[in-house]
């Protein structure tokens, strides 16, 4: 049927207009108690039990991957659609319109996206107010909700930090997790600040922002921090991230964003073609994170069988941004389910 849908209509329409209407609809079906519950029966979310997160269940293993949700204006509705858990963002410290249209392409034969959209979002003041709404609305802390952050166009790269800084510390009170994101290719210089010496300051700066975040609330700290890294990194700078991770007590790692190793064009390629370096990555940080640390895998997600091979490669859970485009809106339960014997 999304299949039909997705052929006949979808696939004519612009891209980030199809986007827009999608995320629309989750919405507005998240509002209503009534519609949500019938939706979630309909596609059977909520039936499968899946691992612990942060302390939180899992309805499942897989989540929303950042950046179709960028202000969280959705959760609910999501959640009903089957993702156990939803990232919302990325979120800067200003509100931002993003790069220039046209800015979000579709590979139909790949089954993949190229997308060069550069942070466009309503900014960390508003999104902390419609994640204090949500979590303040009845069974609003039912939804496990990750919130990943970046750096604003207009902040200079060595000021990074502050923006770090001041998005932790507006969001994280609201937040299961957050994410610092370090690897988005839209964002001119972004990927600079994976190294080392520019890493450090910034995660140092996010966890001082989450602390203050949480101080005040019954909420016990630290929250989890975890680094969002690039697929384009030699193994060496993986590697040391991943000390660093260690060395920092950070949660653990989410991997990976989206690659510039392709010959389409401007901007990230995602989908099918990221998933043999998404697994070899999670291998690696596996490797030197050892088992106390957590790794969020993501890149290519499209069955069941990437999911166990994703987990089997060392995450703990893993996330998805466009196989859900591809497949609609039954796809997070399917992908969650194992198919009958
Ligand atoms: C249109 C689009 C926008 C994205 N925006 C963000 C973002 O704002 N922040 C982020 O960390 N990742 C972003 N991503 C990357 C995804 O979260 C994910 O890491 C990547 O797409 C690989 O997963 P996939 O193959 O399942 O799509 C975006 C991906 C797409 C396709």
């Amino acid at each position: 049927m999304y299949h039909f849908a997705f052929n006949a209509l979808l696939r004519r329409l612009d891209p980030e207009r199809a986007h827009s209407v999608a995320l629309r609809l989750i919405s507005l079906m998240g509002r209503q108690p009534l519609a949500r519950r019938l939706v979630a029966r309909v596609v059977g979310a909520g039936r499968t039990k899946g691992p612990v997160l942060f302390g939180r269940d899992l309805s499942g293993p897989l989540g929303l991957a950042a950046g179709f949700d960028k202000n969280a204006s959705a959760v609910a509705g999501l959640a009903a659609l089957g993702f156990s858990f939803i990232e919302v963002g990325t979120v800067t410290r200003f509100a931002q319109p993003g790069n220039d249209r046209p800015r979000l392409w579709r590979l139909l034969d790949q089954r993949a996206l190229r997308n060069a959209m550069g942070f466009n979002n309503a900014g960390a003041d508003q999104v902390a107010a419609a994640l204090g709404k949500l979590r303040a609305s009845r069974g609003g802390w039912n939804y496990v909700v990750g919130v990943n952050i970046g750096k604003s166009k207009v902040t200079p790269l060595d000021q990074a930090a502050d923006d770090y800084f001041y998005s932790a510390a507006r969001l994280a009170c609201y937040a299961d997790y957050l994410v610092v994101n370090v690897s988005s290719p839209n964002t001119p210089g972004l990927r600079d600040l994976q190294a080392g010496p520019a890493l450090r300051p910034i995660l140092q700066a996010a966890q001082i922002g989450a602390a203050r975040s949480l101080r005040g609330t019954n909420r016990p700290g630290p929250l989890p921090l975890l680094v969002k890294i690039a697929p384009d990194l030699p193994n060496a700078a993986i590697e040391e991230i991943a000390q660093l991770v260690v060395e920092l007590g950070l949660a653990g790692v989410v991997a990976v964003n989206t690659t510039i190793d392709h010959e389409y064009g401007a901007g990230g390629l995602s989908g099918p073609p990221l998933k043999a370096r998404g697994l070899e990555v999670v291998g690696l940080l596996r490797g030197v994170l050892g088992s106390s640390r957590t790794i969020l895998g993501v890149g290519g997600i499209t069955k069941l069988a990437d999911v166990e091979e994703y987990l089997a490669a060392g995450a703990d859970a893993v996330q998805a941004y466009t196989a859900f485009i591809y497949e609609g809106p039954f796809w997070p339960t399917r992908v969650q389910r194992p198919a009958p014997q």
